[in-house]
C-alpha cells in the first residue's frame, strides 16, 4: 500500500482593493453581473465574466426555470455563449461572484461540481490554465491558478481512450 496526496495552494486576499487592476475590474464586473440572474427560485444570483486570450471579455450569469433541474449555472451559461461566440478561444482567468438574497454574500463560494468538470474540460481542450478569482459581492477574495485544482482525481477524455 502506499499512501498518496494531493496539495493544492491558492491566494487568499482580504479584499478586493488588494488585487492588480486588471483582476479587480474583472470581479468588479463579475459582481455586477450578478443582477443579470434569474433565480426567482433560489434567490442566489451568481455572475460569472471572463477574459479570453483574444482581449474579449465574456459573462454569464445563472438561469432557473420553473422545473428546477432546468437550470444552468453562470459557469456554464458563459461557457456556452463562448463556444458560440469565440469557438476554441482560451480563457485567461474568470471571475465569479454571487449575490445571496436571502443571506450574506460576504465570504468565496466555489463552483458546483459540474461547472468544476465543465471548466476542467474547457481548460484541458484548450490547453490554457484558467485562473480563476473567487468572492461575493464583498470581503475575501480567492484566486486559483487553474480550473483542475478544482476537479482532482477527475474523469476526463484520456479515460475514455
Ligand atoms: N449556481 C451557479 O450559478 N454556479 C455555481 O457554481 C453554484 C450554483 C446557481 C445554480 C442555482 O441557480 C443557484 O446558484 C443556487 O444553487
Amino acid at each position: 500500500m502506499t499512501k498518496k496526496e494531493i496539495q493544492f495552494t491558492y491566494d487568499e486576499y482580504d479584499s478586493i482593493d488588494d488585487l492588480d487592476k486588471n483582476s479587480a475590474a474583472l470581479l468588479e464586473k463579475a459582481r455586477h453581473i450578478t443582477s443579470t440572474a434569474y433565480a426567482p427560485y433560489s434567490n442566489f444570483q451568481v455572475g460569472a465574466v471572463a477574459l479570453l486570450a483574444n482581449g474579449e471579455i465574456i459573462n454569464g450569469s445563472n438561469q432557473e426555470n420553473a422545473s428546477y433541474p432546468v437550470g444552468i449555472c453562470a459557469e456554464r451559461v458563459l461557457l456556452s455563449a463562448l463556444s458560440s461566440l469565440y469557438p476554441n478561444t482560451a480563457i485567461d482567468t474568470l471571475a465569479i461572484s454571487y449575490n445571496n438574497l436571502n443571506g450574506e454574500s460576504n465570504r468565496p463560494v466555489s463552483p458546483c461540481g459540474l461547472c468544476r468538470q465543465s471548466l476542467l474540460e474547457y481548460e484541458s481542450r484548450l490547453k490554457h490554465p484558467i485562473r480563476i478569482i473567487l468572492s461575493g459581492m464583498e470581503g475575501k477574495v480567492q484566486v486559483i491558478a487553474n480550473a483542475s485544482s478544482l476537479l482532482p482525481m477527475s474523469f476526463n477524455s484520456e479515460d475514455l481512450q
